[in-house]
């Protein structure tokens, strides 16, 4: 009878530790996320980009056949050109003056959600930002977590060009669409004004 009790003791010492443990080691989970958990977060964004075709507008190179990868996701000279003036898929990687370097993770994914940059700016097309918008967060952090991470490449990409302005570098135009496929109503100015 007392080596069942004194079993039954050892039981509940043990439950106890095991809480005590658990208890312990709580803190450390929901505080800073471990090293194994950001480099999970920065492959699940890599694997992300990559299958979402940022590398087609925004690695130089890709649109040719030959993305140079040594300066992947670095921006590309090539115009985008259509009702907006002309944009340039930009420099993504965290170069301080001529990338995102001056975004914070937080700015990159609410850039995604609104199409507002933090410099209250929009994003033009046709920077497919709408899709993005409907991802989970956790998805956009890990995006934005793995845009820090890259090596930053100095690569300034041009300015946009507002509509009516001449633009003689290399071009895509987005030609106006034919009448059964017009929109019924004009778009809204992607600047809002
Ligand atoms: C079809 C081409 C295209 C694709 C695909 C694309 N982008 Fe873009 N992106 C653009 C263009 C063009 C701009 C510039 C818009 C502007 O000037 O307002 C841009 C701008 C951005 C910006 C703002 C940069 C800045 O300097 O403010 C971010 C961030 C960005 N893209 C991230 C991404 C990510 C991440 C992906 C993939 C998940 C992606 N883009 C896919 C064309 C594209």
């Amino acid at each position: 009878m007392s080596r069942i009790r004194s079993l039954g003791t050892l039981f509940v010492l043990a439950a106890l530790c095991a809480s005590a443990l658990a208890f312990a080691a709580a803190p450390a989970a929901k505080g800073k996320p471990a090293a194994g958990d950001k480099a999970a977060k920065i492959k699940k964004g890599e694997y992300l980009t990559t299958i979402m075709g940022c590398n087609d507008c925004h690695t130089p190179g890709t649109f040719y056949g030959a993305p140079d990868f040594d300066r992947k996701l670095s921006g590309s000279e090539i115009g985008w050109k259509g009702p907006w003036g002309v944009s340039f898929a930009r420099n993504l990687t965290p170069d301080a003056e001529t990338g995102i370097g001056y975004y914070s993770e937080d700015e990159i994914v609410h850039s995604f959600r609104t199409g507002i940059k933090p410099n209250g700016s929009p994003m033009l097309p046709p920077m497919p930002w709408p899709n993005f918008a409907a991802m989970s967060d956790e998805d956009l952090h890990a995006i934005a977590a793995y845009l820090l991470s890259l090596k930053p490449v100095k690569h300034a990409v041009p300015e946009s060009v507002p509509p009516g302005q001449p633009w003689t570098g290399a071009t895509i135009e987005i030609p106006a669409p034919p009448a059964w496929d017009a929109p019924r109503t004009t778009p809204a100015s992607p600047a809002g004004k």
